[in-house]
């Protein structure tokens, strides 16, 4: 049974991070005229509402986006702030996107998107607004496993877990080691928690090892809550585009301040 839902999560500091750098590969990737697949393992239900009730609970997305909209920690032209502009546009001033709405403003006619959600109400939530992407409802590795290596071959996956199952942080580098032998010119991002009990450094210590050539982006930030086990953010990045490594330390230098 899952339980996790973003709803409560969406725009908070780690999205902010993870959509940051999603955006920036995203744009570089689509400013060169071939087509590309997007893929996503775990993609949620694509928009979300920062002025409902999930949001007001935890108060994630104030001291995520808004803060960061507030204080312009991003340039005007940053790609993140593009792809926000245009769902607070269409969907108005609360309106958040998860990662496939970010993805959707950057692709093109001529690229190909496959999204995998498990959870039926977010399923059905995604593909209110997902019509852009070939819809999965299943196990998102299982999508990923079974589309790579995709057509066209040129992309980028992006695995964003809940970690709700443990056996994920055992799971990722054996499915990463397999998708990056099928598709070895594919970009592949995988989102982390940095958690005080330190569950996620094994995966960590296992993927350096499998793939030392990957780009890893990490931020730390105070907890959402006190005793609150996440504090901070991190994006390993296989085959990462040019440029995405400067583009993660100016992230960085944002999160130093906090
Ligand atoms: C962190 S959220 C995704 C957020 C989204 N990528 C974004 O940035 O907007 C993780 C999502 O994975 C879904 N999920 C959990 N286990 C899954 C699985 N085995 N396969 C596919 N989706 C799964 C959850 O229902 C949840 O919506």
């Amino acid at each position: 049974m899952l339980s996790y839902q973003h709803a409560y999560h969406a725009g908070n500091l780690a999205d902010f991070h993870k959509h940051a750098l999603l955006a920036w590969m995203l744009d570089y990737l689509t400013q060169k005229p071939k087509a590309l697949s997007y893929l996503e393992t775990h993609a949620g239900r694509g928009l979300y509402d920062l002025s409902g009730p999930e949001a007001a609970k935890t108060g994630e997305a104030r001291a995520g986006i808004q803060r960061a909209l507030q204080q312009d920690w991003l340039p005007p032209d940053h790609p993140l702030l593009q792809a926000l502009d245009q769902i607070q546009h269409m969907h108005g001033p609360d309106a958040y996107p998860g990662s496939p709405l970010i993805a959707r403003y950057f692709l093109r006619p001529e690229d190909n998107a496959h999204l995998a959600e498990l959870h039926p109400t977010e399923h059905e939530a995604l593909a209110q607004v997902g019509g852009f992407a070939h819809l999965h409802r299943q196990d998102g590795f299982a999508m990923a496993q079974a589309v790579c290596p995709p057509t066209p071959r040129r992309g980028l996956l992006l695995i964003d877990p809940s970690y709700e199952v443990k056996a994920d942080y055992d799971a990722i580098p054996r499915q990463i080691a397999q998708i990056a032998r099928k598709w070895n010119v594919g970009v592949i991002a995988l989102w982390y928690p940095l958690l005080t009990d330190a569950r996620h450094v094994p995966m960590l210590e296992a993927l350096r090892q499998a793939h030392p050539q990957a780009l890893l982006s990490e931020v730390g930030f105070p907890p959402a809550r006190p005793g609150h086990g996440m504090i901070g953010s991190g994006m390993f990045v296989l085959n990462p585009p040019y440029g995405l490594e400067e583009e993660s330390r100016r992230i960085e230098k944002l999160f130093a301040r906090l």
